[in-house]
């Protein structure tokens, strides 16, 4: 079990949580369970493959899971019933924007009323205390300009993807102040993190993952929009904000119950080509190169910056790893996975002890020890 800890908040607590079977699920499954957490998952079956979720054997690690549809309401609301969950996180969804552009039907289904299925199922019993739904930092209207986006700017979307969650947004907004008021049971928030970099991703058209096959396949990286700024961070940067804005929610219900951004400090916010030129040379050999057809390619934000001075100010949450460490991080977990066959479950604890370990460093409160109990 993981010391470092939020406080204590999350020891034996019951956690519903949906989208486990995928990046940031598998992940965040696995931290909530090392903290001592009851997990019980719900989403479709992984997304990839390989997957996390199988190569790390995540299932061993949650009291229950069920692999369902965020768009099958009664099945949704029954399993809220059975589980009777006191914390809930909303992460599954459609997530790419490609994608989108392909299935622009299924990804507003699954992101905007699967979002309004989990709240009815939250609104249907009486156990939850804390629910977090993840948007993403594309659910802001992008103006391609210089400047980091803040929670009270615009929200809208170019493409599905980043418009469907400006509807999820929009739709936890009109819940919290229709159905889940301050003096209520629940506290609901949504949580909008940058773009995230990690061992275990293998989505199709997510920059990392394009980097890691092209290079074990030893072909040069396809690389579409080399000059586009992304707000980049490591998977645990926002997962931590996650935990964190639920334990705050979990103890002052009413004061954290609002929408926060988790993305890096500014030296964060790097273009593709620069995020690569980092990668090549953190991996020590390989190259890149534009994809043929490249004219072809569909819309996607050139400019993307999240402010993060309201979780900093509020929360207390802060970044832990800089860019270059970030990447460091992921590119040895899929190196020891390539060279060794390393054990992915120690492999992943092993990292999240080590970012708790420079977050305490850091002098992050949430990552101080939990006082034994007395
Ligand atoms: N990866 C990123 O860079 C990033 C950045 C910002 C926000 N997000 C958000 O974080 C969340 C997790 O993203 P990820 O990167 O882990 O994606 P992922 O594709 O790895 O995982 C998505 C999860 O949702 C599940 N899912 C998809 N459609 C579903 C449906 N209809 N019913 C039930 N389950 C369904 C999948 O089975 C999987 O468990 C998403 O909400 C995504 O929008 C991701």
């Amino acid at each position: 079990m993981i010391e470092h800890g939020f406080g204590g908040v999350f020891q034996g607590r019951r956690v519903f949580l949906t989208g486990h079977t995928g990046f940031k699920g598998s992940w965040l499954a696995l931290w909530l369970a090392e903290l001592g957490a009851e997990v019980h998952g719900y989403a479709l079956a992984p997304p990839t493959q390989p997957s996390l979720f199988a190569e790390a054997g995540i299932e061993s690690r949650l009291a229950s899971h069920r692999i369902a549809d965020v768009r099958d309401a009664p099945a949704l609301a029954r399993a809220l019933r059975e589980i009777q969950p006191e914390l809930v996180f909303h992460l599954a969804a459609q997530p790419l924007v490609r994608h989108s552009y392909a299935e622009p039907r299924e990804t507003y289904e699954a992101n905007v009323m699967g979002t309004v299925n989990l709240l009815e199922a939250v609104r249907g019993v009486d156990t939850v205390r804390v629910c977090q739904v993840v948007t993403t930092d594309k659910c802001y209207e992008n103006r391609e300009w210089v400047y980091a986006y803040r929670e009270n700017d615009p929200l809208g979307g170019y493409d599905p993807y980043s418009s469907s969650k400006a509807c999820a947004e929009l739709v936890v907004s009109a819940y919290r102040r229709s159905f889940f008021p301050p003096e209520h049971r629940v506290s609901l928030a949504s949580a909008r993190a940058g773009n995230v970099i990690g061992g275990g991703d293998w989505a199709l058209d997510r920059i990392v993952p394009d980097c890691i096959r092209a290079l074990e396949e030893e072909r040069p990286i396809p690389v579409r929009n080399p000059q586009a700024v992304r707000p980049w961070q490591h998977v645990l940067e926002p997962l931590s904000g996650y935990l964190l804005l639920a334990a705050r929610q979990w103890e002052e219900p009413a004061r954290f119950a609002d929408a926060w951004n988790f993305g890096p400090t500014a030296a964060g916010h790097l273009t593709v080509r620069e995020l690569v030129e980092l990668l090549l040379a953190e991996w020590g050999e390989g190259a890149w190169e534009p994809p043929p057809g490249e004219h072809a390619t569909p819309h996607e934000a050139g400019f993307l910056k999240l402010d993060i001075t309201k979780a900093h100010n509020l929360l207390g949450w802060y970044p832990v790893y800089s860019a270059a460490e970030a990447v460091r991080a992921s590119v040895e977990w899929y190196r020891e996975r390539h060279d060794s066959g390393a054990a992915v479950a120690e492999m992943c604890v092993r990292q999240i002890e080590a970012y708790s370990e420079c977050a305490r460093q850091a002098g992050l409160p949430w990552a101080a020890p939990v006082p034994a109990a007395v």
